[in-house]
């Protein structure tokens, strides 16, 4: 049997940070109201000349580095975003060229928040049929593009970043188990409307303000806390394991509370559950890559632990996955 582990982590956050204290000046909000309700402080934003794919590519290059590999072995280049470059080309396939990566195949995921877990499970797939042996999986958004800077309801939440890993074959451990499921009658609670074939863009569209992020937040709210443990607990059942297997619960890093209530399902105490949404806001398929990357910075993962990543989003969408660390 084959197995797919992750060989390598990169990361990537714009320098730019934005305070909920800026967000006071901007909007009718209070740090205190963003903190009790979602646990952020502040987030990063990119500059005017920045775009997801330098993100990726900082991401990318370092991950490369870490897994000691270069570009030109790489198989494959996924990148989940909802803020790709453009419509087309893939993001995936301008980081395919930026990196120097000509032997790659690549695509773009559009799977919301889920996506990098999403993108992980995918890239797994080719590894364990034996028809690839390097894969590149980013997850990379610049919300501040899409996001509604006077609607207090959605722009204090999100923020921008990238994490990327590299996927290869490994003797031990490796992806254990995984759980993908779609709600999609679900998907008008988070949604952005226009630029798409339904409604292309047009002077009415931008006068609307539909090219950027809708959300029903208590829907997206009640969703999101049955969703993100429901979706462990399936991935880890897969993999023949219980909540009280995880060393470390790495979940989509969007609201506090949710973040506690998936917590709770697992019966995890707190400090097995890997929190970094106070500084980067939820920054949706970047969130398990940059929290995964900082939990390994920061020495609390070590090889033979139990990790669960696991996410939920737009679509409505969730994805989790049990990988054993080595
Ligand atoms: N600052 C101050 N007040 C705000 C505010 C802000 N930034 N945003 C909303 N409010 C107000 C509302 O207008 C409302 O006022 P009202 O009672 O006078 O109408 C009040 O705060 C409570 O709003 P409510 O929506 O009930 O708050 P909440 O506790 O449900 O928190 C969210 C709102 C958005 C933080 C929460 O619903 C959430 O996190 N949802 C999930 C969002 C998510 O994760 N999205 C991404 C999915 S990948």
């Amino acid at each position: 049997m084959i197995r797919t582990g992750i060989t390598g982590l990169g990361m990537s956050v714009p320098d730019q940070v934005l305070t909920n204290q800026d967000l006071e000046k901007m909007i009718d909000t209070s740090d205190e109201w963003i903190r009790a309700r979602t646990g952020i402080v502040e987030r990063r934003i990119v500059s005017d000349n920045q775009s997801t794919l330098d993100l990726c590519f900082e991401a990318g290059t370092e991950a490369l580095q870490n897994a000691e590999i270069e570009a030109r072995d790489l198989d494959l280049i996924i990148v989940a975003t909802v803020t790709p470059d453009m419509v087309f080309p893939a993001t995936a396939c301008l980081l395919q060229d930026r990196l120097g990566a000509p032997a790659a195949a690549a695509f773009d995921l559009e799977a919301g928040c889920s996506g990098f877990v999403y993108g992980l499970i995918t890239g797994a797939q080719f590894i364990n049929s034996g028809a690839y042996s390097r894969i590149m999986v980013v997850g990379a958004e610049t919300l501040s593009r899409i996001t509604d800077w006077e609607d207090r309801n959605t722009c204090v939440l999100f923020g921008d970043g990238a994490g990327a890993v590299v996927l290869e074959r490994v003797e031990k451990g490796g992806l254990l188990g995984f759980d993908l499921g779609s709600d999609g009658a679900g998907g008008s609670f988070l949604d952005l409307p226009a630029g798409g074939s339904r409604q292309p863009a047009s002077q009415e569209t931008v006068a609307q303000k539909l090219h950027y992020i809708r959300m029903d937040g208590n829907q997206v709210f009640k969703f999101a806390v049955k969703a993100m443990g429901q979706a462990a607990l399936k991935a880890l059942k897969k993999a023949g394991l219980s909540g009280e297997d995880i060393d470390l619960f790495i979940p989509h890093q969007a609201n506090r509370r949710i973040i506690d209530a998936a917590g709770r399902k697992l019966g995890l105490p707190g400090e097995k559950v890997f929190v970094n949404l106070d500084r980067y806001g939820n920054t949706s398929g970047a969130s398990i890559p940059l929290a995964l990357y900082e939990a390994v910075a920061e020495g609390m993962v070590k090889s033979g632990d139990i990790v669960v990543l696991s996410g939920f989003g737009a679509g409505l969408s969730w994805a989790a996955a049990v990988l054993e660390w080595n």
